[in-house]
């Protein structure tokens, strides 16, 4: 292993410091997930019930695959092909599968990325008005024309802080998006919930309903925890790999969940009681989950704030962006590092490679919404992004997971990563850490696993 440690200090990036490390991870993990996926679970599953759920998850089960993750990364110095291939050969096939899923999810999101641009710039030129017109969403995405643009303009803005390099591309960037995401995160809530009736629905966010606890519940706590903190895709491995041995994982990693916690917890805020008052959740409306939430649903409550609608949508959107990039960005890199450590080219031409590939095929998924609408690959109504979508969140990390725990469980046995954690820091929870490692977090993913796939193979 010292073999790769040196070979790695002479060539990889590294970040500047702890905080460069700690904001790229939390970078990462902040973004869609957190703004839309994490409110319309909560709306759904009883709010404080499933808000609590999540936190307990994210605070034990998600950080020690964190702490898994990046202090792996930290030990191999390399992206996760190369990280499980020199740890045992026979294991290639998991780094390649970990591998897979960022490439699988980066085009995807970048088209969702392409719709926020387009939000933000409609709210900009053209007000609130037509973006809350009836059918506006529907009939942008299907756009044969302008989706592709938009989606290209977002992919060239996270290609260039890429391509400008660790240091003074994506931490520098991080650096301000991060503080400022969080900053109107807080100011959008503290105006929404000035809103007449919206404490109702804060209300209705935060306190506790029991009676919805459930195993799905918890099956979909789980699902989320994975895809925000960026985990079972190689991200943080990579990401790890760049941390000089000096800095402590064990606080680097705590309070990289902590801001994504902070993050889903304020998006709840400012959405759920959004919602709640548009659509009057309490009364036993439903509240629209997904993309028709943020692209749909809000830009009509916001209409209605009167004169401050443009402003809100304009701030609201700026913020969804920041998060999008940032987290598109670390994709990108993951992306942009694999290729590198796997073909020995230059990051120059590892980042055009992995451009030209996210371009070509965000091209061919966008298509799903227009010229291969037909295709329907989940069933009626459906699109090539859904499918991309359930194959990378609902198949391939849950598989990732449990592979990845049962590698560092059972076949390297946890003490090589303890030891890697000890380097840095104390780590007095290494007996409750492997036994999460080697057994709850294993059924843990078992169950999502089976819960995701099973309806498809016996839809009922
Ligand atoms: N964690 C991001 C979110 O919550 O939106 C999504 C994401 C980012 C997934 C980076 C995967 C990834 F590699």
């Amino acid at each position: 292993m010292a073999k790769h440690a040196a070979r790695g200090a002479h060539q990889r990036a590294a970040w500047s410091s702890k905080l460069g490390f700690i904001l790229a991870g939390a970078a990462s993990a902040v973004g869609l997930g957190n703004l839309w996926r994490f409110p319309t679970l909560a709306a759904k599953y009883g709010g404080g019930t499933f808000i609590f759920t999540y936190f307990v998850l994210a605070f034990t089960f998600g950080i020690s695959l964190l702490l898994l993750e990046t202090a792996l990364g930290r030990h191999t110095r390399q992206s996760v092909i190369g990280a499980y291939s020199d740890l045992r050969p026979r294991w290639k096939f998991l780094g390649i599968l970990s591998a897979a899923v960022p490439f699988i999810i980066t085009p995807y999101y970048c088209i969702i990325g392409g719709w926020v641009v387009k939000y933000l710039t409609s709210y900009v030129a053209e007000g609130p008005a037509s973006v809350m017109a009836d059918g506006f969403f529907g009939a942008f995405i299907t756009d044969p024309f302008f989706t592709y643009v938009f989606m290209i303009i977002f992919m060239l803005l996270c290609i260039i802080v890429v391509a400008l390099g660790v240091k003074n591309g994506i931490e520098k960037a991080n650096m301000v998006m991060m503080p400022l995401l969080l900053v109107m995160a807080v100011g959008i809530s503290v105006f929404v919930l000035m809103q007449p009736g919206a404490l109702e629905g804060a209300k209705y966010y935060l306190v506790p309903d029991f009676s919805k606890f459930s195993p799905e519940l918890v099956i979909n706590a789980l699902g989320q925890m994975f895809y925000s903190l960026s985990l079972a895709m190689g991200i943080m491995v990579t990401y790890g790999s760049y941390l000089d041995r000096k800095e402590s994982l064990t606080t680097s990693v705590a309070s990289i969940a902590g801001f994504d916690l902070v993050v889903s917890f304020l998006a709840g805020l400012m959405i759920v009681p959004a919602a709640f008052m548009a659509l009057g959740l309490g009364e036993g409306g439903t509240m629209a989950a997904g993309p028709s939430l943020m692209f749909v649903t809000l830009p009509q409550v916001f209409g209605g704030m009167g004169g401050a609608a443009q402003v809100i949508g304009i701030v609201f959107f700026v913020l969804v962006l920041f998060a999008a990039a940032t987290s598109a960005i670390s994709l990108i890199e993951a992306c942009t590092s694999i290729i590198q450590d796997g073909t020995h080219w230059s990051r120059g031409a590892s980042l055009l490679a992995c451009s030209v590939f996210v371009i070509a095929a965000g091209c061919f998924i966008n298509a799903g919404y227009n010229a291969l609408i037909w295709m329907e690959p989940l069933g009626p109504g459906t699109q090539l992004l859904d499918f991309f979508d359930f194959l990378s969140n609902s198949v391939m990390m849950p598989i990732v997971a449990l592979f990845t725990c049962i590698f560092v469980g059972w076949v390297m046995k946890p003490k090589f990563i303890i030891d890697e954690v000890r380097v840095s820091s104390k780590f007095s929870l290494a007996g409750l850490w492997a036994i999460m490692i080697k057994v709850i977090a294993p059924v843990l993913v078992i169950a999502i696993l089976v819960a995701n796939v099973l309806p498809m193979i016996f839809p009922s």
